[in-house]
């Protein structure tokens, strides 16, 4: 039997734009992110520069519009000069974050001709963990500097004529972490933050600084962290970082598909203390956030322990989650939260993009493959459009034991004004219960375009190399456009989009 709920959407109320920059992902030195994932000179569909041309297309398609490079825990310890230059002279180093041996075949020049042929932009991470000031302005000047100086001049020797024009900038990683190479406090982190980026406006005032939150809500120095680090860098940056990994624990299957309640929850304390910080000075500098890492992550997992001893191997698989249906459905929720959110949230990044914790998959000399969870973001990615506008949703409760009793269904809309495609992105929470959903805008009528669910019977299948599409979306053939706005059937843990002609009261045009 299914229950009932409503969306009531306000076509007026303008959440923030839809902003392209929440659909980005992340690339990180880490296990096969790079060598084998984005890069396997070798392979039946690399390009020129070694590029798998299977792996350019899955990300163009999968709608990604910047991409985190190169860390990550990685960047920690990372001296980028190792990147550029001849590949046979460079350095075999080792990287201690993920205990691994890193070649530098792939470096900045290379992650740059990656970005224009997979059409994202870049958001570069500087090391802050055992460097500091003169390096990150050194990469700066290299990236950059259009030339005539001793770095720019060295870029171009190495090939490249025009700066790269990079916006966006992470000052360090995960600071607030024990693990993290060249850990820092609060105070110390908020001090080299601050002077890290007065260093880089000094070349540039309208590049755009990220800041280090928390690595994560439970990290004992949550809150604290940020309301520190932004009171000692509050001028010198744009946005402040936040990082969730969220997981199944224990079979406990309904708090996990609640997931975004937490996401939602992080979000408001974070504006919360950014505007106390504001506040606090007078100023009406509003601070946004770069939800730079989010995603399901079995991080207590086999895959994700790394290697230790003696043992420092090239390119492991390492973090390689495969995903099930309940994890697309927690990463479709994800996004919906983030959206919501699109008043602060300024830019955030799936982390990560490939074989690592990630929607495609590779193998080595064979196929590049979707997860479950490259379903959600795509068609999140591809059909929000417009704005943001107000949802009430009105739902049965389904009760968690990590956050209590919360709405079955969550939903988000986006209206394209010049399109009139109003779009409304929905999860049913429920691991029971179908739930009909009515969707109605008042002072508009709706006509259906198109309904797409991703559901399985089994919430835990998953794809795999042999079997890509167990899972896909697919039509939900319970949809139609009612008298009075649209009708659809959840199933139980699933995702769905559904996309909507709206015209005003009276004026109903046909179907496009
Ligand atoms: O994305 C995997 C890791 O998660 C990143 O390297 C680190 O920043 C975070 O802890």
């Amino acid at each position: 039997m299914s229950e009932t709920a409503s969306i009531t959407i306000d076509l007026g109320a303008v959440i923030a734009p839809v902003r392209r920059r929440l659909f980005g992902s992340f690339v990180e030195h880490l296990g096969r992110a790079v060598y084998t994932g984005i890069y396997e000179p070798g392979h039946a569909t690399a390009d020129e520069d070694g590029f798998r041309g299977d792996v350019l297309e899955l990300t163009r398609e999968l709608g990604v519009s910047t991409v985190r490079y190169p860390g990550g825990n990685f960047v920690s310890g990372y001296r980028w000069e190792d990147g550029i230059g001849p590949k046979e002279t460079r350095p075999r180093r080792l990287d201690l974050a993920w205990h691994t041996l890193e070649t530098n075949e792939i470096g900045l020049d290379e992650f740059m001709r990656w970005a224009r042929k997979a059409e994202i932009e870049p958001m570069l991470a500087v090391n802050l963990g055992t460097r500091g000031i003169q390096e990150a302005v050194d990469l700066l000047e290299y990236a950059n500097h259009h030339g005539g100086t001793a770095l720019s001049e060295l870029r171009r020797a190495n090939g490249i004529e025009e700066p790269y024009g990079i916006t966006m900038w992470c000052l360090g990683n995960e600071m607030d972490g024990p693990w993290q190479t060249g850990h820092k406090t609060a105070y110390e982190y908020g001090r080299l933050a601050a002077e890290t980026g007065r260093a880089l406006r000094q070349f540039d005032p309208a590049l755009e600084l990220v800041a280090c939150g928390s690595s994560s809500s439970s990290m004992p120095t949550f809150a604290d962290w940020e309301r520190t680090v932004l009171t000692e860098a509050f001028e010198q940056v744009d946005m402040i970082s936040l990082h969730a990994y969220y997981a199944e624990e224990d079979g406990d299957l309904a708090s996990f598909l609640a997931s975004a309640v937490d996401m939602d929850r992080f979000v408001t304390t974070i504006v919360q203390i950014a505007d106390e910080v504001a506040a606090a000075r007078t100023s009406e500098k509003q601070i946004m956030l770069s939800f730079d890492e989010w995603n399901v992550w079995y991080q207590k997992a086999a895959p994700s322990v790394p290697p230790s001893g003696t043992d420092w191997p090239q390119a492991p698989r390492l973090l390689e989650d495969h995903y099930s249906v309940a994890d697309a459905v927690v990463v479709g929720g994800l996004l919906i939260s983030l959206l919501r959110h699109s008043d602060r949230v300024a830019a955030a990044s799936l982390a990560q993009l490939v074989n690592v914790i990630a929607p495609i998959m590779t193998e080595p000399d064979g196929v590049a493959w979707r997860q479950t969870t490259f379903h959600p973001f795509a068609l999140t990615s591809r059909h929000a459009a417009g704005n943001v506008v107000l949802s009430a949703v009105d739902s049965p409760l389904v009760s968690t034991s990590r956050f209590g009793d919360q709405a079955a269904v969550d939903a988000v809309s986006t209206w394209d004004e010049d399109s009139d495609e109003l779009t409304v992105f929905m999860v049913n929470r429920s691991t029971t219960d179908a739930v009909a959903v009515h969707i109605q805008a008042p002072g508009h009528k709706l006509s259906l375009l198109e309904a797409i669910s991703l559901h399985d019977e089994d919430v835990y299948a998953r794809n795999t190399s042999a079997d890509q599409e167990r899972v896909i979306p697919r039509i939900n053939l319970s949809a139609a456009t009612t008298s009075s706005g649209c009708g659809v059937e959840l199933p139980p843990a699933s995702w769905s989009v559904i996309r909507l002609r709206t015209a005003t009261s009276g004026h109903l045009q046909p179907n496009g």
